[in-house]
C-alpha cells in the first residue's frame, strides 16, 4: 500500500484538540482590537513578487531566501505573503485609504517562509497584524504598545519583555551605516562568513547575530541609538515618557533591528525566555518611508504582528482552557421511533435556544453504549429519549457531572425552559 500522504515540512494541521484554544486566542485579540477601535482588512495571499522585495527590502533574509516565489500561468512573479505589513499598505494604496486620513487596522492569517522548521519556527505560520496610517507622533507608538500589554494581561501571560529600540530617520541611518561599515570593515577577521557577506549587503543586520563567537565584536559598534537624529531623538524621548505614564515597563535594547527593511524610528519586541529559542512573541516598528517608497504619498505607518503558534504554546504552558467547546446535553435516542422524532426534537430545541450546544447521537446502539458516550462527552446532561417518551411527547433528563441529581422526566415543550435555567446558566 502507498505510504499516506503527509503535510509538508514546516506546515502543521491545528487539529480539534488545540482549535479551542486557537479560537480562545482569536476572540481575545479582536475584543481587545475592538476595544481600541481597529477594523479589520482581509487581503489576499498572494501578492506580486516586486511588492515585498520593494518593501521587507532586496538584501534581506526573508526576500534573499525565505520567500514561495513561483510564476503562475500567466508568467508573472507571485508569491505567498512572508508578512502582512507590505499588503496591508498596497490595499490601503489601491484602495485610497491612506488620503488625507487616518486608519487603525488589522488583519490576520497564515503567513509563508521558507526558514528551518524547529520548535516556534515554521514554514507556514500566522501572524495577526496591526497598522495604523496617517499618525507621526508617538502616541500612537504609544497606544500599540499598551494594547499589547493589555492583550498579555487579558491572556494571562506574565513572562514577556519589551524591548525597545529606535532605528532614527533614514537619513541618520545612512550616516550610522557608513560608520558601522568602518568599524566592522577595520575588524573584519573576527567576522563570520554570514557577517562578512552581510557587511556591504545590510550591515546593521550584524548586529542582530545569533553567533557568541560574535560577542564581543558586536558590543563595540558603534550605537545608533547614540546617534539618532533630533527629530528621532524627541520622537523616542516622548515615547518613553508616554509608556512611563502608561505605567509600561520597557528595556532599552540598541541592538535590536529587526530583519526587515522598512522600519525608522520605533522598533520594538515582546520576548519571553519561556519558548526556548523562538522567544519573539510580537514585533514591529514605525516606516514612514514605506508608503512612498510603494507609489504613495508620504504617509507614517506604525504597527506590529504576534505569531499565533507561539503564543499558543505559551497559552498552553500557563493551561489556558480555550473556549469551552463540550456540549452541554447530549441526546441519547433509543429505538427506532425515537431516532426519527430525536432530529425532530435536536432542531427544534436548537431554534429555541440558539447557544446551546446540543449533540446527538448518531449511529444507533443500545442504551448503555450511548450513555458512556454521553457521559465521555463532557455534557452536564443525557436527554434520553426512548420509546416510552416517544409515546407519551416526553423526554427524560439526567443530570451527568452532579452526583445528586436524580433523572427527571419533562414533557418536551418544556426542555428548552429548563436548558435553558440549568445548562446555560452555568455555563454560557
Ligand atoms: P516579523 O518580526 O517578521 O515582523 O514577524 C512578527 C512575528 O511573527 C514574530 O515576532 C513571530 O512571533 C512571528 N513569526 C515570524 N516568523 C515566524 C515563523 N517562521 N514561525 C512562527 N512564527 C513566526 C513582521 O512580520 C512585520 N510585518 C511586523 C510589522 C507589522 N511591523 C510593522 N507592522
Amino acid at each position: 500500500m502507498a505510504k499516506p500522504f503527509q503535510a509538508i515540512r514546516g506546515m502543521n494541521d491545528i487539529l480539534p484538540g488545540e482549535s479551542a484554544r486557537w479560537q480562545s486566542l482569536e476572540t481575545t485579540v479582536r475584543e481587545v482590537l475592538a476595544a481600541y477601535g481597529y477594523h479589520e482588512i482581509r487581503l489576499p495571499i498572494l501578492e506580486k513578487t516586486e511588492l515585498f522585495a520593494r518593501s521587507i527590502g532586496e538584501v534581506t533574509d526573508i526576500v534573499e531566501k525565505e520567500m514561495y516565489t513561483f510564476a503562475d500561468r500567466n508568467g508573472d512573479s507571485l508569491t505567498l505573503r512572508p508578512e502582512g505589513t507590505a499588503g496591508c499598505a498596497r490595499a490601503c494604496l489601491e484602495h485610497g485609504l491612506l488620503h488625507h486620513q487616518t486608519q487603525r487596522l488589522w488583519y490576520a492569517g497564515p503567513m509563508f517562509r521558507y526558514e528551518k522548521p524547529q520548535k516556534g519556527r515554521y514554514r507556514q505560520f500566522h501572524q495577526i497584524g496591526v497598522e495604523a496610517y496617517g499618525m507621526a507622533g508617538p502616541d500612537i507608538d504609544a497606544e500599540l504598545i499598551c494594547l499589547t500589554a493589555r492583550l498579555w494581561r487579558r491572556l494571562g501571560l506574565r513572562d514577556v519583555t519589551l524591548q525597545l529600540n529606535s532605528l532614527g530617520s533614514s537619513a541618520a541611518r545612512v550616516a550610522y551605516r557608513e560608520r558601522l561599515v568602518a568599524y566592522f570593515a577595520a575588524r573584519h577577521a573576527e567576522l563570520d562568513e554570514d557577517s562578512q557577506r552581510r557587511l556591504h549587503t545590510n550591515p546593521l543586520r550584524i548586529l542582530d547575530t545569533k553567533n557568541p563567537a560574535m560577542r564581543a565584536v558586536v558590543a563595540e559598534a558603534p550605537v545608533l541609538l547614540d546617534e539618532l537624529d533630533a527629530e528621532s531623538q524627541a520622537h523616542f524621548e516622548e515615547l518613553r515618557a508616554l509608556l512611563d505614564a502608561a505605567g509600561v515597563a520597557y528595556e532599552l535594547n540598541p541592538r535590536l533591528v529587526r530583519g526587515l527593511d522598512y522600519y525608522s524610528k520605533t522598533v520594538f519586541e515582546w520576548v519571553t525566555d519561556t519558548l526556548g529559542a523562538q522567544g519573539t512573541i510580537c514585533a514591529g516598528g514605525r516606516y514612514d518611508g514605506l508608503i512612498e517608497q510603494l507609489g504613495g504619498q508620504t504617509v507614517a505607518g506604525v504597527g506590529f504582528a504576534m505569531g499565533l503558534e507561539r503564543l499558543v504554546a505559551m497559552l498552553a504552558a500557563v493551561s489556558h482552557p480555550g473556549v469551552d467547546s463540550q456540549p452541554h446535553a447530549y441526546l441519547i435516542l433509543v429505538g427506532d421511533a425515537a431516532q426519527r422524532r430525536g432530529l425532530v426534537l435536536a432542531e427544534r430545541l436548537r431554534e429555541q435556544l440558539p447557544t446551546l450546544r446540543l449533540r446527538m447521537h448518531c449511529g444507533g446502539g443500545g442504551f448503555k453504549a450511548q450513555f458512556r458516550r454521553a457521559d465521555h462527552s463532557g455534557a452536564r446532561f443525557a436527554l434520553i429519549l426512548g420509546e416510552d417518551e416517544v409515546k407519551t411527547d416526553a423526554v427524560a433528563l439526567k443530570p451527568l457531572r452532579d452526583s445528586q441529581g436524580e433523572q427527571i422526566t419533562l414533557a418536551q415543550d418544556q426542555i428548552a425552559a429548563h436548558l435553558r435555567a440549568a445548562a446555560l446558566a452555568e455555563r454560557p
